[in-house]
Order: C-alpha cells, then sequence, then structure tokens
C-alpha cells in the first residue's frame, strides 16, 4: 500500500522553522513562521492566557464530550468579537475548528458541498495553505491581482478588473486584516468598491481573518469583516485565535457561516456540524474555553486587550524603525512601505535568488517570496538586517 504512496513537498514556511534551527549561527534572526516574538525572540504565553488557564484547571469539573460546533458560549463569544452585531445574530451558523486553518479547511469542504464547481477565487498573492488545500480537495482556483510590485501595495485597479471575471456562485477569499503575505491592505474605500463588484459579479465572500488587533487595533482590524457580512445573504469567515490569543498550538479557531435567514442559518449550521463530524468530530476545547473566558469576564478581557496592543504598537514601532533605518542607509523613500504595511508580516518585494543570498550571507532567514515577519526583528537586530539589505543591493 505506501509503496504506492508520492512523496509530497515540504510546505515551505514550515521547512524555514527546521532551517532556522539548524543553523549553528548566533547572529541569525528568524523572520520565517508567523509567530509572534518579543524582543528576546521568546514566543509568551499571555498573562490573561496564563490566568484563564489557571482557573480553568481550577473550575473543570469534566472532560466529557461538548457539542459538535464545539462549546455554544465560544461561539457566541467570537462571532461578537468579529462581527460585533454587524448581522443579526440569528444569522450566524458557528463551528469551533482546530485552529484557522481548520476553518478554512471546513469552509471550502462547506463550499464544495453546496456548489462543486464553484471556482474559489485568491489574492496573488495569498497564504501559500490556502492554494494548497484548495487544490488538495480538487476545487477550481483563480486568482485576482492584489500585490503591486512596484509600490509594495495593493494593485487595486488589477484587482478590481479580475473581480470582474468571477461568476454567479464563485466564492471569493478575502483577507480580513493583515494580508498575508503581502502587509499591504485595501483602504475601507477599496474594500466597499471590492465588495460592490462581487455583489453585482453574484459572488460570495469567503474571509480569513487570522490576525484581528495585530493591524491598526482590535475594532479596526474588524471593519472590513463587518461591511462585508453586512453587504451579503451569505459569508463565510474563518477566524483564528492563534495569533491575537498566542494559543497556536492549542488549536483555536472557528468558522462562521452568515446566511439569509434563520431557516438558512439552521441548514448551514447542520452542514458545519456534519463536517467537523466527519473529519474529527468534536473540535478541540481547550483553547476554545480560555478565550472565552477571557473575552467574557472583564477583567481578563482588558488585560487581554492590553496586552494585544501592547504587541500591536511594538510591531508598528519595529516596522517604523526598519523603514527609517533603510531611509538613512539607502538615501531613499523606496522602503517607506514597511511603515505602511500592517500586522505581522511585509513582503520586500525581492527575488528568490536575493531571499537566498540574506540567508546565506548574513543569517536571515525570510520567506522565499521574501515575506518578513516583523515581529521577528528587535532593535539589535533592525541596523543588521537593513545593512544586509543594502548590502546585497535590493
Ligand atoms: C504563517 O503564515 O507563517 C502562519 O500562518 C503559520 C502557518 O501555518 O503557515
Amino acid at each position: 500500500m505506501f509503496a504506492q504512496l508520492n512523496a509530497q513537498p515540504k510546505d515551505k514556511i514550515l521547512a524555514l522553522m527546521g532551517a532556522f534551527k539548524a543553523d549553528p549561527r548566533d547572529t541569525k534572526v528568524d523572520l520565517g513562521v508567523g509567530v509572534y516574538k518579543d524582543a528576546s525572540g521568546h514566543t509568551p504565553v499571555m498573562r490573561s492566557v496564563k490566568a484563564a488557564e489557571r482557573r480553568l484547571v481550577g473550575e473543570q469539573t469534566t472532560k466529557s464530550y461538548v457539542n459538535l460546533a464545539g462549546d455554544p458560549a465560544f461561539g457566541d463569544a467570537m462571532v461578537d468579537l468579529v462581527l460585533n452585531g454587524a448581522v443579526a445574530r440569528e444569522r450566524v451558523a458557528a463551528a469551533a475548528t482546530p485552529g484557522g486553518t481548520g476553518a478554512i479547511r471546513q469552509g471550502l469542504e462547506l463550499i464544495k458541498l453546496a456548489a462543486p464547481d464553484a471556482t474559489v477565487w485568491v489574492s496573488d498573492p495569498t497564504w501559500p495553505n490556502h492554494e494548497s488545500i484548495i487544490k488538495y480537495l480538487h476545487m477550481p482556483m483563480g486568482k485576482y491581482r492584489y500585490f503591486d510590485e512596484a509600490t509594495r501595495g495593493v494593485n487595486f485597479d488589477g484587482m478590481l478588473a479580475d473581480l470582474k471575471n468571477i461568476k454567479a456562485g464563485d466564492a471569493v477569499l478575502l483577507h480580513g486584516c493583515c494580508h498575508n503575505p503581502t502587509g499591504a491592505n485595501l483602504t475601507a474605500d477599496q474594500m466597499a468598491q471590492a465588495i460592490e463588484v462581487i455583489k453585482a459579479q453574484g459572488g460570495m465572500p469567503f474571509v480569513d481573518i487570522a490576525y484581528q488587533g495585530f493591524g491598526d487595533g482590535l475594532d479596526a482590524d474588524g471593519a472590513a469583516t463587518r461591511a462585508i457580512a453586512s453587504a451579503f445573504d451569505n459569508v463565510l469567515i474563518a477566524a483564528s485565535c492563534s495569533k491575537n490569543f498566542g494559543v497556536y498550538r492549542e488549536r483555536t479557531g472557528i468558522l462562521m457561516a452568515v446566511a439569509k435567514d434563520e431557516a438558512e442559518r439552521d441548514i448551514a449550521q447542520q452542514n458545519l456540524n456534519y463536517l467537523n463530524r466527519q473529519n474529527y468530530s468534536f473540535p478541540p476545547d481547550h483553547g476554545a474555553r480560555v478565550v472565552t473566558m477571557i473575552l467574557t469576564d472583564p477583567e481578563l478581557r482588558a488585560d487581554w486587550e492590553a496586552e494585544l496592543e501592547e504587541i500591536r504598537i511594538g510591531m508598528l514601532g519595529l516596522r517604523k524603525q526598519l523603514a527609517s533605518e533603510l531611509r538613512r542607509l539607502s538615501n531613499s523613500d523606496r522602503f517607506d512601505f514597511l511603515a505602511e504595511h500592517r500586522g505581522m508580516f511585509s513582503r520586500l518585494g525581492t527575488s528568490p535568488e536575493n531571499v537566498e543570498k540574506l540567508r546565506a550571507d548574513y543569517g536571515i532567514y525570510m520567506a522565499g517570496d521574501s515575506r518578513m515577519n516583523i515581529a521577528g526583528l528587535n532593535e539589535d537586530t533592525i541596523p543588521v538586517l537593513a545593512k544586509a539589505i543594502i548590502d546585497a543591493g535590493i
């Protein structure tokens, strides 16, 4: 049996983690996988998460099964966090999933159940695992232009032109905030225009929101998702708690299906439950329970929001410092886009050869498409990276 298996390509982002670990240089800098790191390079457990976990261990009296869709309180808390009343709660079906990836996978499967021939449109570029899962599910995929290599901003004209090619019933994957891998984001006005085009074409948005709170703030980062949810009869939303709660390994995420009305919501909910049952039965509970406790306890929530804000402001500071160091060294404003980007990532916009040069000669690790995890920097490594970028002729 196993002799018939083909070798599988390594996931490029995850392979970087191994390569970085194996590098003996103590000057190495990890700008690879999307995991938040503090100035000392450590990924901390957030204060509120520690406190909620302690409380949970003390209070929990059973580990028995919960529901196929997970704890309803988690659904309520997350719908509130992401949608904040933008659509009536009765219209939203929700199911907990193993992380944001689980929600993406279940969302795609839901599309496949409803409309097996629907094309799923993704931004070019997008998080590589979007494309990988779509291909794995043998779903038709289309790409809309997104990144302008010259300005390192959004190629909005190209995006709108390509969205006009979608067919009624197609799904359009949009990043709710903090675009991964580029860091370039639509303005509110541009999002409103994109919504109009997708609506006119009869498309259905599928929002991936994995970095709420890492861009312009918890509330501001939800604005695009809310605008989308309130503009359509049907919307899918995959939300991750991995980054903004720092619970990466607990696999905590949720898929929401905004339906036309309550009756349609019930059917959507049955399908979400069914898909969970087919794929893994009950979703992981620990992270979801911790998140629920934080979101519903005023003291824990205030502390979580404060720490998340510290993280966001810290990353913004790193962006500004890097852009200003590059401005000084290059005597130009061609790297100012780094301060404009939002979220954990920025695409530097250089060739795979230069990315490899930065790794080999300077021990700087970034994804092959020149995506940098800004949180991997600190005050000491910013000048090192800036100098390497200039020395490498980027
Ligand atoms: C990333 O983009 O680096 C993260 O979302 C981690 C992952 O699973 O790829």
